[in-house]
């Protein structure tokens, strides 16, 4: 690679990226040089402080977000032919974890003027064969919990919450960790905390944590209380159920812990970069940004934008030339049920669900993470203006 390509790369501007501490280091270290790489007391105080930041009486860590959302499903006792309702707009991992456990992902359209799961959809989407509903806090806005609450209840769903992005965020006054009967985190790198990979599940239902904790340790327990048989002595422990190796290392529950110790501080500057974007694009024609009401706050792992008007036909265009610039944005997402496999499988098409295809025709998600300096945003605001002017005098001929 030439002295060239290395400044360019230099220069580009990612949508999102961890901000790693020497303490996070001096964390990680301590555990290599200590005697358990795995399954050591790390995991323990990881969970424990994410229960408790959460308010919740349990949480099991996993190997992903994707592993922790499988472990849900099947906790929930997802399974043959079971249906499970979800967002068609979100990463596949939310419909996947579904068909992991031999259940059926159904989607219910998002609104209109907001890119979360509707409730009206869900209520015409639930038959006898639901199990469960799987809302997404879609870019870090939690899910409209209240109204899918009472819904489930009346019709004895579980609620499994798909916080991937939402960790840290709050609905009326209540941590997103306490809404559902189980929440799913990720700590991928450009989540709100990370492990490199790594997942959660929080619970406050003693049963789901249970199943959760033989889930992901292949379905064996070693645990006097829950044993099926007698034991055979110390070294006896029950496969119960057929599980998987999802478990998390010390390594990276070390460096977790101290990312939590983070939090507020992400979060408060991920609500700087938000309202400076906000703030800048409110005049700005031809897009729109997303608003919060007012009964819950967003931890903006994304900064979502709709363009406007005739723009929107031409976003590869300006995708294209803000890449070129080095602004690096991301689309969020392909709706689920338009990738191949899903129409494939399932004979999903196109029109299946209009929102959530006209939310994704118009989205750019513009660069937010704690580490973007104050000077870049305004790069990335300034090249935004000039690459929308430039278009948009285009479009007009
Ligand atoms: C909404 C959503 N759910 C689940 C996942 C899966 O998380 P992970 O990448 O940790 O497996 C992601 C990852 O990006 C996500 O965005």
């Amino acid at each position: 690679m030439g002295a060239n390509n290395v400044l360019k790369i230099k220069s580009q501007i990612p949508y999102g990226k961890q901000q790693i501490f020497s303490d996070d280091v001096e964390a990680v270290v301590r555990v290599l040089n200590s005697d358990y790489l795995t399954q050591g007391p790390c995991i323990e105080k990881f969970e424990y402080a994410i229960a408790q930041y959460c308010q919740v009486k349990y949480a099991v860590a996993f190997s992903s977000g994707t592993a922790a959302l499988h472990g849900a499903c099947f906790a929930a006792g997802v399974g043959n032919g079971d249906e499970v309702i979800t967002s068609p707009l979100t990463f596949a991992a939310s419909a996947n974890c579904v068909l992991y456990c031999g259940g059926k992902p159904v989607f219910a359209d998002i609104k209109s003027d907001i890119p979360l799961i509707d409730p009206k959809q869900i209520f015409l989407k639930i038959t006898d064969r639901t199990k469960a509903v799987i809302p997404v806090d879609y870019s870090g806005m939690p899910a409209d919990y209240h109204e899918i609450n009472i819904l489930v209840r009346k019709h004895k769903l579980i609620v499994i919450a798909d916080a991937a992005h939402s960790f840290g965020a709050t609905y009326k006054d209540k941590k997103v960790g306490s809404l559902a009967d189980m929440t799913v985190f990720s700590f991928h790198p450009v989540k709100l905390i990370t492990t490199g990979e790594g997942g959660m599940v929080v619970t406050n239902n003693q049963k789901f944590y249970e199943r959760l904790l033989l889930f992901r340790n292949h379905g064996i327990t070693k645990d006097p209380r829950l044993l099926k048989r007698k034991s055979e002595g110390p070294w006896y422990y029950e496969m119960q159920e057929l599980g998987f190796n999802y478990r998390l290392t010390d390594i990276q529950a070390a460096l977790g812990l101290m990312q939590l110790k983070k939090i507020n501080r992400f979060l408060v500057r991920r609500t700087e970069i938000a309202s400076v974007y906000t703030n800048f694009l409110k005049n700005e024609i031809n897009i729109r940004s997303l608003s919060v009401s007012n009964d819950r706050t967003s931890a903006w792992h994304l900064y979502p934008i709709q363009l406007q008007g005739k723009l929107r036909n031409l976003r590869k265009d300006i995708v294209n030339l803000l890449h070129k610039r080095g602004v690096m944005v991301q689309i969020h997402y392909i709706p689920v049920h338009l990738h191949p496999f899903y129409h494939e499988q399932f004979g999903f098409k196109k029109g299946d669900f209009p929102n959530a295809e006209a939310f994704y025709e118009g989205e750019i998600s513009l660069p937010i993470f704690p580490k973007l300096k104050t000077r870049e945003q305004f790069w990335v605001l300034k090249t935004l203006k000039n690459v929308l002017t430039s278009f948009s005098s285009l479009s007009k001929h």
